[in-house]
């Protein structure tokens, strides 16, 4: 309680909970746009700004330099700088707007079209507020419902849903909430080592924290993903999930702000409806968080191995045989604890990384073998450089005495990913026998040939949480969370619709049908996917949504997938939120 006490403590003198004014929120009228009599003229900005100590930001898109538009004239040397950068999480980050998924910026000011091309806000946020405590969050809420315009909450916009940008949208940017604590925590339901961080810490700054106290926690292979953002709130994978669960199953409190102004910290024994939906039930549309506290767990020697089987010199039939019998070991080796990631493109397979923290070099060796013995008995030559000519298959492995150590030398950065993409979990039993991992194969196979390519991050999270949430309870009986993508097209945008399309209508199924339990990612999936309530919440989605109703009585928040989402709309033209009538 001490520690509850403290957080109480700090909150400076706020605009009290009942001073948010809903007179003109009604759910039934569509959010203001800058065109509309009812958006704020510039002074009603100005004084806002006031009130948020001048943090107000008006968006100038980050591709204005490389056009000539309002923003100013084109400018090739930073224009350059620009895109010799684009595919970096931190260009995109950086911005108070601009989201990463490249579809939501409707090809305005992309870096990659002429310079005579449009540059104008449009489907990005029209201003943000730099927040740096709970009374920016306060003041933002209640400005965006006085003025009845679309809240979008921003902290490093990586959504693929562009849950975190909107036409029209007055973005609450959490970015900078970077603190972060080492706490002892003491409650019934946990006791042991704990952070404590702001909205705005990504996963490498965690764990980078946790590694100098000698603690882990649960981060992603994304280490430029918001940790206490849409990561963790929508469920969160990584690189030790096998071992310790997920994201969201570490989470014991949860510090928010809600839509009716009110400061709230949610924990498996106070608010716990609000603490069971935000820990899995997905980012941006039950409150807004400040902070978040996490279990930690003692550091430990952790190996680590990368696997490349190319088709050079060999049959497609015999490349996709070796993947099958690699694919086939993945339940050995998710249940040591750890986690495997994948690419699967046509002609390439990529498993990188493989980490397994607490699991010897000797005997991750030893879970890899059948795959390598197989690889010898049907003469396709491995080595450790693609420098051996004839080489089709390269191999490393390594022991760390530290996670932190295995993590940096085996995991690359993820970039941008400029794909359309779609997403499945597969359930386990589809590897357990070869004649469904031959089917499965086959799917992957039929994918890679239609032009996509396939991630999987593997995983066995069975053993769940110690404390219900709200995690789509399919993760805890599937082995992978597939992925596939269809590269985004930055010159032809209808290019991209047909993508989507195949996609959904044609790719997809090819593994739904494969799957007795319809489950996918929900952070990681295809933004028109079909029943998204029972594919992306499993059988919480109606208990989520009147938790979103309490909490958010004036559906203030939304975001495209989002648990209340389905009763908005947003017009493809204007760009216009609306209620579904
Ligand atoms: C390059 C890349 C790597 C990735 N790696 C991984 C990975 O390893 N593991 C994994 O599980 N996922 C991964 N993801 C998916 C990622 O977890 C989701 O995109 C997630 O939504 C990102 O959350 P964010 O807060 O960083 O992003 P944002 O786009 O800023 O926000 C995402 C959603 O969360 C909401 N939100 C953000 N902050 C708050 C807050 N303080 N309070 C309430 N709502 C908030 C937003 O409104 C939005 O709805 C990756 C994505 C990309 C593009
Ligand atoms: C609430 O907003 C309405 C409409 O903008 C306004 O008329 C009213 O005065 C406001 N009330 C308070 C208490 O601020
Ligand atoms: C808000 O105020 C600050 C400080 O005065 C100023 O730098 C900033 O440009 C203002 N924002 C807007 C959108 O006017
Ligand atoms: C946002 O605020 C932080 C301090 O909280 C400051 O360091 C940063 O420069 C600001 N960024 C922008 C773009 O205003
Ligand atoms: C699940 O929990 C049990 C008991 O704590 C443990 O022995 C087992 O290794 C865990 N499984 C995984 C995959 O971590
Ligand atoms: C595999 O890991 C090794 C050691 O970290 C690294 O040198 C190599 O580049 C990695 N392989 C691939 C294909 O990235
Ligand atoms: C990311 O992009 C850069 C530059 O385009 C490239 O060099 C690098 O290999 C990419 N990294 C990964 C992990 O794909
Ligand atoms: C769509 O899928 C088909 C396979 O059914 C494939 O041949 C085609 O190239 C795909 N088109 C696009 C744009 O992805
Ligand atoms: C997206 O861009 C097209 C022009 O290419 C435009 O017609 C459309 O209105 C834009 N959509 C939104 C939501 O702004």
């Amino acid at each position: 309680m001490a520690r509850l006490i403290s957080f109480l403590a700090i909150l400076p003198a706020l605009v009290s909970a009942a001073a948010i004014n809903t007179t003109c929120v009604t759910e039934s009228s569509c959010r203001c746009l800058p065109s509309d009599p009812c958006w704020p003229s510039k002074s009603e900005w100005t004084a806002f700004n006031k009130t948020v100590g001048g943090r107000l930001i008006a968006t100038v898109p980050i591709g204005s330099v490389c056009h000539d538009s309002a923003f100013g004239s084109y400018n090739a040397q930073k224009c350059d700088a620009l895109k010799s950068v684009w595919d970096y999480p931190a260009t995109h980050i950086a911005s108070s707007s601009d989201p990463m998924a490249p579809f939501f910026a409707n090809v305005s000011c992309d870096p990659f079209t002429a310079p005579s091309a449009r540059c104008i806000v449009g489907t990005l946020v029209q201003y943000s507020v730099n927040a740096s405590s709970s009374s920016d969050y306060l003041a933002t809420i209640k400005f965006a419902q006085q003025n009845n315009i679309r809240l979008v909450i921003r902290n490093t916009g990586h959504d693929y849903y562009g849950k975190s940008s909107g036409t029209g949208g007055l973005a609450l940017w959490t970015h900078f909430l970077k603190d972060i604590s080492l706490v002892n925590y003491k409650q019934s339901y946990y006791t042991g080592k704990a952070l404590k961080v702001g909205a705005g810490v990504q996963n490498s700054e965690a764990l980078a924290f946790a590694h100098k106290n000698g603690l882990i926690v649960v981060t992603g292979d994304g280490g430029s993903v918001g940790y206490a953002g849409g990561y963790s709130q929508g469920g969160g994978h990584g690189p030790v999930a096998s071992k310790f669960g997920m994201a969201a199953d570490q989470v014991l409190e949860w510090e928010v702000i809600t839509s009716t102004g009110q400061h709230l910290v949610a924990t498996p024994s106070q608010n716990t409806d609000l603490y069971w939906a935000l820990s899995g039930g997905g980012g941006g549309t039950y409150a807004a968080v400040l902070s978040m506290t996490v279990r930690a767990f003692a550091d430990m020697p952790s190996s680590a191995a990368n696997l490349t089987i190319t088709n050079q010199g060999i049959s497609d039939d015999a490349f996709y045989a070796a993947v099958q019998t690699f694919l086939t070991t993945l339940p050995s080796i998710v249940d040591t604890g750890a986690t495997v990631v994948y690419l699967l493109a046509y002609g390439l397979f990529l498993v990188q990384p493989i980490n397994a923290p607490g699991v010897s070099k000797a005997q991750l060796q030893t879970l890899l073998n059948p795959t390598l013995s197989y690889l010898q008995k049907q003469n396709i030559p491995y080595g450790k450089s693609s420098a051996l000519a004839l080489v089709s298959a390269y191999f490393h492995i390594d022991q760390f005495s530290t996670f932190l150590d295995s993590f940096n030398a085996y995991n690359p950065p993820p970039n941008v990913t400029e794909y359309n993409i779609g997403g499945r979990l597969i359930p386990r039993t589809l590897l357990e026998s070869q004649s469904s991992a031959t089917s499965l194969v086959n799917a992957y196979r039929f994918i890679n040939e239609a032009g996509a390519v396939i991630s999987g991050v593997n995983v066995n999270v069975s053993n769940g949480t110690k404390v219900p949430n709200a995690v789509n309870p399919v993760w805890r009986t599937s082995i992978t969370s597939n992925v596939i993508g269809v590269p985004y097209d930055p010159l032809n945008f209808q290019n991209n619709i047909y993508a989507q399309n195949n996609v959904t209508n044609v790719l997809i199924p090819k593994l739904e049908a494969l799957s007795p339990v319809q489950g996918a990612y929900l952070n990681e999936a295809n933004m028109h996917q079909p029943n998204f309530q029972s594919v992306f919440y499993g059988n919480n989605y109606q208990t989520l949504k009147s938790i979103k109703n309490k909490y958010d009585p004036t559906s203030t928040f939304y975001g495209l997938t989002a648990v209340g989402s389905d009763d908005w709309t947003v017009d493809s033209v204007t760009g216009r939120l609306c209620p579904v009538s």
